[in-house]
């Protein structure tokens, strides 16, 4: 039976929503409830890994269906021991947590940080102005947004918050009493903003002289979103932690913090825990993501049809350059920056059939397509965007 009552009524309003109200997917497609169509460029914000309706995903999901859909931590579970297994083979590290979300990853390593940190007098953590963590109150803490943060003081102490991509700003920041800092290799609400080069060696040089963590939030750079199963493949060095969630679970909840061998026993059994985290639905939905996106040729389809997509992004600030003024990211996570608050194109967007948002307080067109999406789908969404584009100049 409908519901009788509408979203305003029965939600607390702390989303801006599309207009249309979604009915289903299909493969890099949405349709709304009148049957219209829609290019999903933001797939479910980097979750859709592999669209909608995934044959290898609906297998998996399927085959799980019948045996449990939940037992509790106290059971070991073999679709867990798997998935943990392939995430694990894929990376340097040598044991992971499983959590539900991002922030709950997030949280985790916070905790981890500040143990690790206590044990060797360090309490400092250090963040970044315009990262973005999660909403918990601890990922809200190292989060650099006043927006995010400043109805809910009083947040975590210790914790400086510095200018992306400022070395001397960190380097001065940097002291024996640096536990960890966080960071994402590519800001994602923060408006698709690569870390610097310099700013990873500042990061690798302040580490061999200072010893603090180095944790990255892969939770939406990682699962293959960037070209690289996850972005810190493209350091000079892999950071000691990092927080996974987004396309793990391949449209279900999921999330993993995943740690070098040396912290790997931070934690005392019954210090960190949770009721749902590794969900042996979630896990079966996230392995076969796993398994297909980790594919070298999957990886390198993302890698060009991403080039593509930012060569047709680039033609765009070329014929527009009052409006489009640059672009930036890796894979398929990329942002085109515009002169003017990017919220009446995406909507103007939509209703011409092509999903995105925007990022960066407003400034930036995020595009988030399934991994899956071919050069052709490409040219599609940008066939509805340049000419909705000319009326925005
Ligand atoms: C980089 C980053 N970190 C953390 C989070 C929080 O993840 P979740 O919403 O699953 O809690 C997000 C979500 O957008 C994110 O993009």
């Amino acid at each position: 039976m409908a519901a009788t009552r509408s979203e305003k009524d029965l939600f607390i309003q702390v989303y801006k929503r599309f207009p249309e109200p979604i009915d289903h997917g299909e493969g890099i497609y949405l349709f709304d409830q009148k049957g219209r169509k829609y290019l999903d460029f933001l797939s479910g914000i980097a979750v859709n890994a592999l669209g909608y309706n995934h044959p290898a995903v609906l297998q998996a999901v399927e085959k799980q269906l019948k045996r449990n859909l939940h037992l509790s931590n106290y059971f070991v579970q073999d679709v867990q021991l798997e998935l943990a297994e392939s995430l694990l083979n894929l990376t340097p590290y040598s044991k992971l947590f499983l959590s539900n979300s991002g922030t709950e990853a997030i949280e985790g390593l916070i905790k981890l940080v500040r143990k690790w940190g206590l044990q060797r007098g360090k309490r400092k953590i250090i963040a970044f102005e315009g990262g973005f963590h999660g909403r918990t109150l601890g990922a809200v803490s190292i989060t650099g947004q006043s927006k995010y943060r400043e109805s809910f003081q009083p947040l975590l102490p210790d914790i400086e918050f510095i200018p992306f991509n400022d070395v001397n700003a960190l380097n001065n920041a940097l002291d024996e009493n640096v536990a960890g800092v966080f960071f994402e290799g590519i800001t994602g609400e923060g408006g698709i903003v690569p870390i610097s080069d310099a700013m990873l060696k500042a990061l690798k040089q302040g580490k061999e002289k200072y010893d603090f963590l180095i944790i990255t939030d892969e939770i939406q750079t990682g699962v293959g979103r960037t070209g690289y199963f996850y972005y810190y493949e493209t350091f000079p060095f892999s950071p000691d932690a990092i927080a996974t969630a987004k396309g793990l679970g391949g449209g279900l909840p999921l999330a993993a913090f995943c740690v070098k061998e040396e912290i790997a026993d931070v934690f005392s059994p019954g210090e960190h825990g949770t009721t749902y985290g590794g969900n042996p639905l979630a896990c079966a939905a996230g392995l076969a993501t796993v398994r297909e996106v980790s594919q070298p040729a999957f990886l390198a389809h993302v890698r060009d049809t991403g080039a593509y997509l930012m060569q047709r992004l680039k033609e765009i600030i070329d014929l527009y350059p009052d409006l489009c003024l640059d672009v930036r990211g890796s894979g398929l996570m990329c942002g085109l920056d515009v002169a003017r608050n990017g919220s009446e194109i995406m909507h103007a967007a939509f209703h011409k059939g092509l999903i995105f948002n925007i990022a960066g307080g407003g400034k930036t067109l995020r595009f988030l397509p399934p991994l899956i999406i071919g050069k052709e789908n490409v040219d599609e969404a940008m066939d509805i965007l340049l000419p909705l584009l000319k009326t925005f100049r």
